[in-house]
């Protein structure tokens, strides 16, 4: 990683950076963010999503019910900060709505699509000024083309073609995504991954789905590095089907790095640095958004995120001053194309 060029514009936020290259900054963000946390966020970045408010689990705890406190929070922080509002996520395996299984179990297609899209309507028509949404998060599989749950077993790739069509009909102005996981790396279970992504945006082209980009989360992994040349690979294969990428969720589990927190801000911050340099090659690529922008409130580093109290996957600390990421991040920003 090359010493940062950065040194005389030190203070040049993240956000001007990636306007220069038309690439918007964003952040994930609580629902009650530390003050600090909130103003590096209003600084650094164009746009934010909250991290755990919209997940209809959260949000939705009977049918037609919702708690939308925490989120209209945020977007009434975005809007009195300028900040643009991504909604994550509408669709989630892992939190559905506590009413779902019994709701849609042993309905027809039409049945469950038709009280889905209700939900997924009412989300989104409260939120006008969203100009994108997961619709849906993390839905493809290692093994088979979709994960292996309820209800994406049971109805496929008819299901998420349904639910864009729906997210299009509430939202027809917002970017539509489907957010993915374990992308970056080189370990088999990333390569097959990718495979499947490719074959399922295929499938949703070919039934003429609504789907206007791949959010490739970033959750970068000491034990398991980027493999550069398979991303820039992919992203090539992602943008030749029309679409946009965003780099949705980037932070760095620094589990098995060694040294003292300067040694190991180093290896975080050559991540960062060897990941973004290479993905940001692809014009396709239109956002950079880390899940948490501050070691203070990222999942890896609080509650039972990573269970490992010395974490510092972000490009702040837990004082929030800057990091050694910090400055790899704009480097890598700065050296890459316009689009
Ligand atoms: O709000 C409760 C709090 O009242 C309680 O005291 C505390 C006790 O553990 O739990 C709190 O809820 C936690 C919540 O985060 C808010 O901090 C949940 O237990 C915890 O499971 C939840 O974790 C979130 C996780 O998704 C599951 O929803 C993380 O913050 C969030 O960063 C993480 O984000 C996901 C993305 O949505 C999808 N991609 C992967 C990414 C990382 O796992």
């Amino acid at each position: 990683m090359p010493k940062s060029s950065f040194a005389n514009d030190e203070h040049a936020p993240l956000k001007e950076v990636g306007r220069s290259k038309g690439i918007r900054i964003g952040s994930a963000i609580r629902a009650r963010p530390a003050r600090d946390v909130a103003a590096i966020v209003a600084r650094e970045c164009d746009l934010l999503t909250p991290e755990n408010a919209l997940k209809p689990a959260h949000l939705s705890p009977a049918r037609g019910k919702y708690r939308w406190s925490d989120a209209d929070r945020t977007y009434k922080f975005a809007k009195s900060k300028g900040l643009a509002f991504h909604g994550h996520t509408l669709f989630w395996y892992k939190r559905p709505p506590p009413w779902a299984e019994e709701t849609l179990g042993g309905r027809s297609f039409a049945d469950a699509t038709e009280v889905y899209g209700d939900f997924l309507r009412d989300v989104v028509e409260r939120y006008p000024r969203a100009v994108s949404w997961d619709v849906l998060n993390e839905i493809t599989g290692t093994n088979g083309l979709l994960r292996d749950v309820f209800p994406l077993s049971t109805f496929g790739v008819d299901l998420v073609a349904e639910l864009l069509r729906r997210a299009r009909s509430a939202a027809p102005d917002a970017a539509l995504v489907i957010n993915e996981n374990d992308l970056e790396c080189g370990a088999s279970d990333c390569a097959a991954k990718r495979r499947n992504v490719l074959t399922l945006l295929r499938q949703l082209k070919e039934r003429d789905a609504p789907l206007d980009v791949l959010g490739v989360q970033g959750h970068l992994n000491s034990s398991k590095p980027p493999d550069t040349d398979a991303v820039q690979a992919f992203f090539g294969e992602v943008e030749a089907l029309g679409l946009d990428i965003y780099l949705s969720e980037l932070d760095v589990r620094d589990r098995e790095f060694d040294g003292d927190d300067l040694a190991r801000d180093d290896q975080v911050a050559g991540l960062y640095w060897t990941f973004l340099t290479a993905a940001l090659q692809s014009r396709a690529v239109k956002r950079v958004v880390f899940w948490g922008i501050t070691d203070a409130e990222n999942w890896l580093a609080t509650g039972k995120g990573d269970g490992h109290t010395r974490a510092r996957p972000a490009l702040f600390d837990r004082s929030f001053d800057r990091k050694q990421a910090y400055y790899a991040v704009k480097e890598a920003l700065s050296s890459a194309p316009e689009r």
